[in-house]
């Protein structure tokens, strides 16, 4: 139902809708196939209100509407309505009827294995009932619901229930995207909380029946955030009652809606025997991000989409905190930074680039993105470094005194900073404003005692900024003496210049430069510093994080050598780790992050920067290469560490532990290259926890010697939907490359291959898109075999096919032969008739 010519949405034109909503009332009746939405809706006009009102609504059957309870027959499209109404209050009243189990897409009212479960982020309360659908309308909600189910829920507090009623209200205005409804016959975990100033919230964790044992977790990570947030922000829960719902069919993570949570059941759901140590971090880490955001995002929202980063980098921003200050702050800064390079680095680099606050858009959904919500939590970072700890809060104290209750923009959020520190921020503000990564590349000079560290910044040019200025770059950089101790402890150099130079006086000898300690800007850092000074850095920076940079940057150096020029591992590299990695005093999960190689898809990056034609298959073969090298020098010392990072206590899912298991897995996998599958085998055998079966899976298929190991895990396991999301993905991704594809179609063809279900889908396509290797084979069976499915899913599922598009975003980076073959499959899909707005969009951005 794409509409022939697709309208562009711009920031420049916002205008406030013309009346106030003071009530919402709604009354459900449920049915599958034939749910009534009754609404009454109190409006005030505001002056100068129009006397025809515009109000949202898609897919929806009116029944009928009156004003002031006279019959009104509003002009009815396939986007609203529009209707004359008075110029003095009055009261809306609308029928609707809408179909849950056709809707297919997972956005407005939709059912999933029986229960009625809503998704109205960004536009999805529209597919409700007619409504003014944005986040600037703000109002309370009182919600009835009837049904033959034992749970029904919205948000807030209950008013009332019985036998197949249930009454709900909720006192805090919100916008109709926080809306939310369940019904369904669910259990509830349930726990409770006492807030800072005393008030005792009943917390629940609604789930299938069968999981009931899987919510402990969830429910610990719940109360530790809300702790969290009175201690570090000063942010109270602010009703009686928290619900979290889980539910199997869900196009994203997880969504907080007011009061009511709700949750795809993979990111809430664990146990020790289903779920892994990554996703318990994965979890406890979505359940904080939710939690955040009844504070940023719906006590204060956003004034319109444009502004999706206010509530959404702030939260990330939020819950990396939280991280850091629960588990350990290095080790998840390193892994921010390896997924900032993995998936917003691409994005700002190629078709897709947007700025952090985007200023068009065709398709909101769209722009659910790395570069909002993990570009848009550096920034954040970035202005703490700049005005320090201390400024931060007092912004933010002031940020929730002045907002609280309205819908704003980037400029309400940087003027806090600027009343609270005296800056001027108009120059930082570029960060919300450039699309882009900007290069900064770094020399130094020495002499008569003076040091000099000289910076130029670039940002290069991109459609939706073709001329590009400078931006404020903190810059925090510490200096070593060349015996190791540090002369001059990390701070902040603020560039706001094109080039930029740093004097430092007073230095008895010249100093090995540790810079852009902490990642401390989202930058591509290109150095021109002596080369010697990366190992250097690896032996002995301060700063954990340049220090695994550092081993990395030598890991990128090494790697592509062997690329392009066949040459043997760089011998300073494989020591360098074997130093780190046989550190004992070191933390066991960094010194596992130690042995991580840099993206496959990073170094297409390189290459192509280089002027070289990247080979997928030669990337691959030099990376197992390096893996066998590291294996080789590491040798003396993987069996001791695999056996001394052994856990021997019961599981718990905590940063010791599961470093211990992420070393002694990272040692295992090493080990095995080199002594064959006998480890692998028997840990899988033994295990009694996920992390432990699911590490020597990986281990055993990645030595091609799995099979009989995935048989029995299926066996086990073909119960559990979450863990056979695993047993899918798990193939695909340790395919050699010529198989991936063939392995890929093949588990299409699995009876459990339900691909409706966004999870399942993903386990599958998007595991052959992340097998960089596999998904870029010189035959190109994986971009038919993707655009195959991306056809199918599309008028199932616009959302989550849009978002998968984005596997083809780098296209241009490879050969001619390559790129025909991906044009070929764009071409395919934009083919299709009647293609969604959503993949429509995504196709066209990356198709250029
Ligand atoms: N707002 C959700 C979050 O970041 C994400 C989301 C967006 C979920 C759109 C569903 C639909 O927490
Ligand atoms: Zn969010």
């Amino acid at each position: 139902m794409r509409d022939a010519a697709p309208t562009t949405i711009y920031l420049k034109d916002y205008t406030p809708f013309g009346f106030d909503v003071e009530k919402v009332e709604l009354t459900f009746d449920l049915h599958p196939t034939k749910t009534r939405v009754k609404s009454r809706i109190s409006f005030v006009p505001k002056p100068g209100a129009p006397s025809d009102m515009f109000l949202d609504g898609e897919n929806l059957t009116l029944v009928s509407a009156s004003i002031d309870g006279t019959p009104v027959h509003p002009e009815v499209s396939a986007e609203g309505l529009t209707c004359p109404v008075p110029d003095a209050p009055f009261l809306w009243e609308a029928e609707v009827e809408i179909d849950p189990e056709n809707n297919t897409a997972l956005e407005g009212l939709y059912m999933s294995n029986g229960m009625y479960c809503t998704q109205c982020e960004a536009q999805g309360f529209r597919k409700i009932t007619y409504y003014p659908d944005r986040p600037d309308v703000m109002s309370v909600f009182n919600v009835e619901i009837n049904g033959p189910h034992p749970v029904l829920l919205s948000n807030g507090n209950v008013i009332s229930t019985s036998q197949g009623h249930a009454a709900w209200h909720d006192p805090w205005p919100k916008p109709a995207y926080l809306f939310a409804l369940v019904a369904g016959d669910l259990v509830a975990h349930s726990d409770s909380f006492v807030t800072a100033s005393g008030r005792n919230v009943d917390l629940n964790l609604y789930v299938r029946p069968g999981d009931e044992g899987k919510c402990a977790f969830g429910m610990r990570a719940l109360k530790a955030s809300m702790t969290w947030d009175e201690e570090v922000y000063g942010r109270e829960y602010d009703l009686d009652l928290f619900n979290i719902v889980a539910v199997d069919d869900f196009n994203m993570g997880a969504m907080e809606n007011k009061g009511l949570n709700v949750f795809n059941s993979s990111a809430v759901l664990a146990s020790p025997e289903t779920s892994t140590d990554e996703n318990f971090l994965r979890i406890e880490a979505i359940i904080a991000h939710e939690y955040f955001h009844n504070w940023t995002g719906n006590r204060i929202t956003c004034r319109d989409w444009f502004q999706l980063c206010l509530k959404e980098g702030l939260t990330v921003y939020r819950d990396s905190q939280f991280t850091s200050d629960m588990r350990s702050a290095p080790v998840k800064r390193i892994t921010d930074v390896i997924d900032l390079r993995a998936r917003q680095f691409p994005e700002d680099q190629g078709p897709l680039a947007h700025p952090v606050r985007p200023e068009s858009f065709q398709e909101i959904n769209n722009f659910y993105t790395a570069t909002v919500y993990e570009k848009g939590a550096e920034v954040i970072g970035m202005l703490r470094c700049l005005v320090g700890a201390e400024a931060y809060g007092k912004a933010l104290d002031l940020y929730f005194e002045r907002h609280d209750g309205q819908a704003c923009t980037i400029e309400d959020w940087l003027k806090v900073f600027e009343d609270t520190t005296g800056r001027d921020l108009g120059q930082f503000k570029r960060w919300y404003s450039q699309a882009g990564t900007p290069r900064l590349t770094v020399k130094d000079a020495w002499y008569n005692g003076t040091y000099i560290l000289s910076f130029t910044q670039n940002l290069p040019a991109s459609e939706t900024t073709p001329d590009p200025q400078p931006q404020v770059i903190p810059i925090v950089t510490g200096l070593l003496r060349p015996s190791g101790e540090e002369v001059v402890p990390s701070q902040v150099l603020e560039m706001t210049q094109a080039t930029q130079s740093f004097t430092f006086e007073g230095l008895k000898e010249r100093p090995v430069p540790s810079v852009l300690r902490g990642f401390s800007t989202p930058v591509v850092l290109e150095s021109e510093l002596a080369a010697e000074h990366t190992a250097f850095l690896l032996a002995h920076d301060t700063d954990p994080f340049n220090r695994w940079e550092a081993g990395r940057s030598l890991a990128r150096a090494s790697l592509l050598k062997m690329i392009t020029d066949d040459a043997a591992p760089d011998p300073a590299y494989l020591d360098g780790i074997h130093a780190v990695v046989g550190d004992a005093t070191l933390d066991p999960a960094y010194r596992a992050l130690m042995l991580n190689l840099p993206g496959q898809s990073d170094l297409v990056k390189s290459l192509c920067d280089m002027g070289e034609t990247p080979d997928p298959q030669a990337i691959w073969d030099a990376c197992r290469a390096m893996s066998h090298a590291q294996a080789e020098r590491l040798q003396d010392m993987l069996p001791a560490l695999f056996d001394a990072h052994q856990v021997t206590e019961p599981y718990e899912p905590n940063a010791d532990q599961s470093g211990r298991r992420s070393l002694a897995n990272a040692a295992l996998r090493l080990v095995s290259l080199i002594d064959g599958p006998d480890r692998a085998r028997a840990q899988f055998t033994s295990a009694d926890n996920m992390t432990q079966q699911l590490s020597a899976l990986g281990v055993l298929l990645r030595i091609n010697e799995g099979a009989d190991e995935l048989e029995a895990f299926e066996q086990q396991w073909k119960h559990d939907r979450l863990v056979m999301d695993k047993w899918f993905g798990m193939q695909v991704i340790h395919a050699d490359p010529n198989e991936t594809a063939a392995t890929a179609a093949r588990l299409t063809e699995h009876p459990d291959f339900n691909w409706k279900n966004p999870n399942r889908f993903r386990a599958v396509m998007g595991s052959l898109a992340a097998h960089h290797a596999g998904f870029h084979f010189a035959d190109g069976q994986s971009y038919g075999l993707l655009a195959d499915w991306l056809i199918r899913l599309d008028p199932v599922n616009p959302q989550t096919t849009a978002r998968m598009c984005s596997a083809l975003q780098t296209w241009r980076r490879y050969d001619d032969a390559r790129q025909q073959k991906i044009a070929a499959a764009l071409d395919r899909i934009l083919a299709t008739p009647d293609l969604s707005r959503d993949t429509t969009e995504m196709l066209t951005r990356i198709r250029g």
